[in-house]
């Protein structure tokens, strides 16, 4: 598909359509995150990402207002954090976050974490069918346009898979250079999911941003690292959820569809380890 500009559409495994650049929002604190929701919606981004334990989903809700734009025209995602698992309580945890946002549907809602075995044992499989099946009604009910999954491997989703009656429409899973998740990532489209890439620069004081393959491979196409970043991203067909306060990397990472990386670019980037970014397992977690 040709992409045109972050706007462009993609399709979910139901026909919910996504604009296929997302505005990250994991570490913008409260304080911040009105004014930088509403200066990226003016820029132009209309899909906005956030999460209920990043807490700022009230300031993003309000940014989201003093933008005027229509809701809409955006595509807004929330995501359920761990400590609300389970049926009763995923459904009040929507809720709440759509009264913190101000917002009376979601247009994606994710589970954040799978439970895993190594916190949950034989309860784990469970655990997230409940949580699953809670998720399936609210979509049902209207509440959420779409259904999905966040730091899912590909063994947690086939899973999820023996219960579900519908089938999560996206995975959003750690990818950036040095991060590639390429097995997982080829895995989880072969299963119809549209993945979304969190820390796709590689988060917070990343490594990534100055690693001298990256910067040679930018050089030569005269764009930053970081939006080499986000191209080798969207050419794998994954879909990047940049985060900035800042209005000038905001337009930067709006501003990398005027160029292409070769395949022996891809895979030179695809090669890179031990960059940036959490690098965690969703196995091993325990949180
Ligand atoms: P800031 O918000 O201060 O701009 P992620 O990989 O999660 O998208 O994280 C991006 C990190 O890199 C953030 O800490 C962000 O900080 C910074 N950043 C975002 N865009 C750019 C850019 N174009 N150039 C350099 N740093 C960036």
């Amino acid at each position: 598909m040709e992409f045109k500009n972050i706007n462009t559409m993609r399709q979910l495994n139901n026909g919910v359509k996504i604009p296929c650049v997302g505005y990250g929002t994991f570490r913008t604190p409260e304080e911040v995150a009105e004014q930088a929701v509403a200066d990226a919606i003016e820029l132009g981004y209309r899909h906005i990402d956030t999460a209920a334990v990043y807490g700022n989903e009230t300031a993003v809700g309000k940014g989201i207002k003093d933008s005027g734009i229509n809701r809409k025209e955006l595509f807004v995602t929330s995501k359920l954090w761990n400590t609300e698992r389970g049926y009763e309580s995923t459904k009040q945890a929507l809720q709440d976050s759509l009264d913190r946002l101000g917002l009376d549907y979601l247009d994606l809602y994710l589970i954040h974490w799978p439970a895993n075995e190594k916190q949950f044992g034989d309860d784990a499989k469970r655990l997230n069918a409940e949580t699953w099946r809670a998720m399936e009604e609210l979509y049902h009910e209207g509440k959420i346009r779409a259904i999905g999954l966040s730091n899912f491997l590909p063994h947690h989703v086939a899973d999820l898979m023996e219960t579900a009656e519908i089938k999560p429409m996206v995975d959003q899973i750690e990818v950036h250079p040095g991060w590639p998740h390429t097995e997982e990532v080829k895995k989880l489209q072969s299963m119809d999911l549209l993945v979304e890439a969190w820390a796709p620069l590689g988060g917070q004081g990343s490594s990534v941003l100055t690693n001298p393959t990256l910067k040679e491979i930018a050089e030569d196409h005269g764009k930053t690292v970081a939006q080499v970043c986000l191209r080798w991203v969207l050419q794998q067909g994954v879909l990047p959820l940049p985060k900035s306060v800042h209005v000038k990397r905001m337009q930067q990472n709006m501003d990398f569809f005027d160029f292409e990386l070769s395949n022996d670019e891809m895979k030179q980037i695809s090669a890179l380890r031990d960059l940036g970014g959490q690098c965690a397992n969703p196995d091993d977690v325990d949180f």
